[in-house]
Parts: structure tokens; C-alpha cells; sequence
């Protein structure tokens, strides 16, 4: 076995390790959202292997784990490695994780090694990228960039828990998080590895891809309000259902993005029926949508024409329409300088140059407002994530630490 494959054999177990830590307590789904116990536990675990690596270690204010290897030159500035640990619901043991776990095998080598480097390096476990409890995504690196909105803290989850609460709650502190930001002088940039979570490197056979740009979104809370009634009385061209207008609404939608193109793709993931039974008619409907593009036009072209339909659907049937906008990110360019090292890293490991477009948010978004950014993408099973089906294959895991570790000793010499 290669050197990279006896890495990656503990990086998998490591994964395993972490997946087995769940706020299902029978283990039968890896679901560690921001803040919840679970994800304390398995942040704890990770944090352990930070400081056996050899990490000085800390928990921010809004729970990142973040770990120095500092540089011995004098004002050295800071290049991140980073991915998060927080998940879906029922989600994949590798969104995220394996970013981190790849990113702390790198340092640990560095570390084991005595390579001095002209930068400090951060290694971060982000503690929300998905923005699954809050509905808003990026919590943990919009507080190391310096763009967290204090808005937010107000922002309830499905409990009425705030994120001042959540934090509190989680050990974290809200007085902190200015403080937490890394000063936008001392990044030098940010790096990123992570599963493709779509099929391009999976129908080509190549392990790795360099991402030259990841999709803008937005993301919506809608709100049906109509009037709940009694299922058997209420005769039907009286009725005021909240659901029927819903579900309108999500066949709209889906057939808007399949005729629009441009890359456009809009999703209602979560709907919530206050009081549902079977027999009553659903007088209220609260659902997300998530709407995304490469490009920002078109974004803010079907942003307008889907509130426009919403509109028209809640006139037609009698109820009333909330929308509230709770994300919006623009469609972020990665950094065309790490992309060329990033290219000659890729072709000098023995493998084609594959450009890709994510269509997935990642923290890169936050880190390329302050900094150079790009992330490498890794070839998973038939492109599937947010799904427990998601896999990968170890001999790409071992593929994509080489090009990784190349890309970082020409980062090195490159700055040397
Ligand atoms: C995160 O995985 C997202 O793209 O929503
Ligand atoms: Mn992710
Ligand atoms: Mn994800």
C-alpha cells in the first residue's frame, strides 16, 4: 500500500468514527445539525484528533473548531484548510467531514514532517454550512470572515430556539463573534476539499476536479395563510386550503425551472402543516424554497417571476401570501490563481484537468469575499449526497491527498 493509501485507510475509519455520532440515538441515520448535542460530541471527538496532531485548538464563539500550525516567520499571514461537520437530516457520512478529516491528515503530515511553512495554517471544522436548523447557511464561516449578521441571532428553529439560545445552549458565546473574525489582511487564502455531490466525475472516471465557480442562491419562507375548516362540510368552491395552494405552487415551480435553463434549479424541501389531521382542511402552510444559478441575472429574473406566481396562486384561490427572503448569496468566482496551482497540482498527479461549476454552497462563499478561494471536488458514488447512499472510493480519497499535497508545497514555494 502507497504511502496516501495508509493515510486514507485512517481518514475513512475516522469518517466512520464521526458518522456513528447521531442525534438519531439508534444510529440508523447520521443527523449532527448545528449546535444539537450530537454535533457537541462528535466536534469533541474531532477535536481530540486536532490536538493529537499537534494543533493548538479553540471553539469560537458560534462553536467552530478551529486548530494553528503557526508559521515561524514574523507576520506571517494565514491560509485556511477548511470544510464543516454539521449535516443534513439523514444525511451522508462525507459532506463535509471528509473535507475536514483530508484537511487534518495535510497538516498532521506537515506537522510530522518539521516542514516549516511562510504561512500559519488554519484548519477549520465549520459548525454550520447547511443551514438546516436555521433555515440560513454558512453560520460558522460568516463569523471567521467577518460577515455574520447579528440580525440572526434572533432567528428561531422549528422549537422556537434562538441562535442566541442555540449558541448559549452549545457552550458558545454571541459576545465573541466579532472578535472571532480573522482580520481580512491576514488571510492569504482558503482551501477547500470536498465530495463533488453530483455525477460529472463519476460518468468521466476522474477522482478529482478543481471548482472554477459556485452557484448563487436564495433562499425563501414562504407562508399560505387560509382558513382551516372541517374536512366533511366545508363544500369544495368554499374551501380557503392553504395546502392546495402550496402544492400549486411547488408544481409551478418545478415546472418553471425545467423550462427555464441557464442552469436555474429550485427546490421546496420542507413544508410544514401547523395542526394537520385528515380531517381537517389545512388552514396554514409554512415551506422553504431554494432556488439557484450560476448566474446572478437569471437568478434574480426567476426569484421576481416565481414571487409573481405565488402572488397570483393566493389571489386565484383566497388566501393569503407571506414571503420572506432569509438567504440570498451571489454566484462566487473561485480564485484563478490557487486554480492554476490547483491545475498543475491535478496534471503533475497523473490526472485530467476537470473544471466544474458547483451547484452546492460551500464555505468558500463566505472565505473568497475576504481571500483567494477554490476548492478540489472528489468523485463520489453516482454523484448522490444529502442521501446516506453517498460513498466514495478510497482510491480516490488517496488520488485527491496527493494533488492536495502538491497543491500546498507549490503554495509553499510559491510564497517562499
Ligand atoms: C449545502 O449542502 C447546500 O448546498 O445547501
Ligand atoms: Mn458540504
Ligand atoms: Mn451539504
Amino acid at each position: 500500500m502507497s504511502d496516501y493509501q495508509v493515510r486514507t485507510a485512517r481518514i475513512l475509519s475516522r469518517i466512520e468514527q464521526l458518522a456513528a455520532i447521531s442525534e438519531d440515538a439508534t444510529g440508523a441515520t447520521v443527523t449532527r445539525r448545528f449546535g444539537t448535542p450530537a454535533f457537541v460530541k462528535g466536534r469533541d471527538l474531532v477535536q481530540g484528533w486536532f490536538e493529537a496532531a499537534g494543533l493548538t485548538t479553540r471553539l469560537d464563539g458560534i462553536g467552530n473548531l478551529r486548530g494553528r500550525w503557526a508559521s515561524p516567520r514574523p507576520g506571517a499571514k494565514t491560509f485556511v484548510l477548511a470544510s464543516h461537520i454539521d449535516t443534513v437530516v439523514n444525511a451522508g457520512k462525507y459532506d463535509g467531514p471528509l473535507g475536514v478529516l483530508m484537511g487534518l491528515d495535510l497538516v498532521e503530515d506537515i506537522i510530522n514532517q518539521h516542514i516549516d511553512l511562510p504561512f500559519n495554517l488554519e484548519l477549520i471544522a465549520f459548525s454550520d454550512e447547511e443551514g438546516v436548523r436555521f433555515h440560513t447557511t454558512y453560520l460558522g464561516s460568516k463569523v471567521v470572515t467577518g460577515a455574520f449578521d447579528p440580525v440572526l441571532l434572533q432567528r428561531a428553529d422549528a422549537d422556537g430556539i434562538t441562535l442566541a439560545q442555540a449558541i448559549a445552549e452549545m457552550g458558545g458565546s454571541t459576545a465573541t463573534l466579532a472578535a472571532d473574525a480573522l482580520p481580512a489582511a491576514e488571510w492569504l487564502g482558503y482551501f477547500e476539499l470536498h465530495i463533488e455531490q453530483g455525477p460529472v466525475l463519476w460518468e468521466s472516471g476522474v477522482p478529482v476536479a478543481l471548482v472554477t465557480a459556485i452557484a448563487g442562491q436564495q433562499r425563501v419562507e414562504l407562508t399560505w395563510q387560509g382558513m382551516a375548516g372541517h374536512a366533511g362540510t366545508v363544500p369544495m368552491p368554499m374551501r380557503q386550503d392553504a395546502l392546495a395552494a402550496a402544492a400549486e405552487f411547488v408544481l409551478a415551480t418545478e415546472a418553471f425551472a425545467l423550462a427555464h435553463g441557464h442552469g436555474l434549479v429550485a427546490t421546496v424541501g420542507q413544508l410544514h402543516i401547523p395542526y394537520a389531521a385528515s380531517n381537517v382542511i389545512p388552514g396554514q402552510v409554512v415551506h422553504s424554497l431554494d432556488l439557484r444559478s450560476p448566474a446572478a441575472a437569471p437568478l434574480a429574473a426567476a426569484y421576481a417571476d416565481l414571487q409573481a406566481q405565488a402572488a397570483a396562486i393566493a389571489a386565484r384561490r383566497g388566501v393569503a401570501l407571506g414571503w420572506q427572503l432569509v438567504q440570498a448569496t451571489a454566484p462566487t468566482a473561485c480564485d484563478a490563481g490557487l486554480n492554476d496551482l490547483l491545475a498543475q497540482a491535478i496534471a503533475a498527479s497523473g490526472h485530467d484537468v476537470v473544471r466544474l461549476v458547483s451547484g452546492a454552497g460551500h464555505d468558500a462563499v463566505p472565505a473568497s469575499a475576504v481571500a483567494p478561494a477554490t476548492m478540489a471536488f472528489i468523485r463520489c458514488y453516482k454523484g448522490i449526497s444529502h442521501n446516506p447512499l453517498e460513498a466514495v472510493e478510497a482510491t480516490d480519497v488517496a488520488a485527491a491527498l496527493e494533488v492536495a499535497e502538491r497543491f500546498l508545497l507549490e503554495l509553499k514555494n510559491a510564497h517562499n
